[in-house]
């Protein structure tokens, strides 16, 4: 099995696990949490705030993940990790970004999850340099699909070419041949590629 690399909406992907890029607070926001929340409907917000709080308006500490049901989602599991905020790389952003994905993939394999889609944690609002997150995506999964026999699916979901084209060149660089790579789907692609993924796996 290879690294997957998928351009889309990641709520549409019929994987058994959909990793969140979340806030401490669990209680949604914008970007891939809103999108998430959106599609998911009222029953996503009710688990997140059902789930305890280590502290005032913290359920998940950055750098962590917790697992909630996925309710109107094709996938089974919302996994919400919460990425840290980029400010100057001194500050353990990459360390904590890699526990993201790790932990992400710890607590899939113990659901069961065969499949885990991830979307570019902290790239967005948190404003990590999207090649430097891109590293730690491709080196942290590699890692995994190497040491461990699931979720034997991982895809990385770029929402954009440019993230498209990061995870590429990361997972290129991390020793992945770019000939096992998905091609950018075309847009009638998308739907299909969509569709390949449905079926929950
Ligand atoms: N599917 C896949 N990827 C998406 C989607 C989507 N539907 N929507 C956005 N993205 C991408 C963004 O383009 C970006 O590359 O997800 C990546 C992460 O961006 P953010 O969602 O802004 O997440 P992050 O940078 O980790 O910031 C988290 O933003 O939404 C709030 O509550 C959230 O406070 C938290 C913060």
């Amino acid at each position: 099995m290879k690294i997957e690399v998928w351009q889309g909406d990641i709520t549409t992907l019929a994987v058994d696990a959909i990793v969140n890029a979340a806030n401490e607070s669990l209680l949604g926001g914008g970007g891939v949490d809103g999108a998430i929340h959106r599609a998911a409907g009222p029953g996503l917000l009710q688990s997140c705030e059902q789930l305890p709080q280590l502290r005032p308006g913290v359920r998940c500490p950055t750098g962590e993940v917790v697992a909630t049901d996925a309710h109107e989602l094709p996938a089974r599991f919302v996994l919400h990790t919460v990425g840290p905020v980029w400010h100057d790389g001194q500050r353990d952003e990459s360390a904590l970004l890699a526990n993201c994905y790790w932990k992400s993939l710890q607590l899939a394999e113990k659901l069961g999850a065969r499949s885990i889609a991830f979307p570019a944690i902290s790239c967005g609002v948190y404003g990590y340099p999207l090649y430097r997150a891109a590293e730690i995506a491709a080196t942290e999964t590699l890692a995994w699909q190497r040491s461990h026999r699931e979720p034997r699916r991982i895809i990385l979901v770029a929402y954009n070419t440019a993230t498209f084209k990061a995870y590429q060149q990361a997972l290129s660089a991390a020793g992945q041949t770019l000939d096992d790579e998905s091609e950018a789907p075309r847009s009638s692609d998308r739907a299909i590629a969509a569709q390949s993924l449905m079926p929950a796996f």
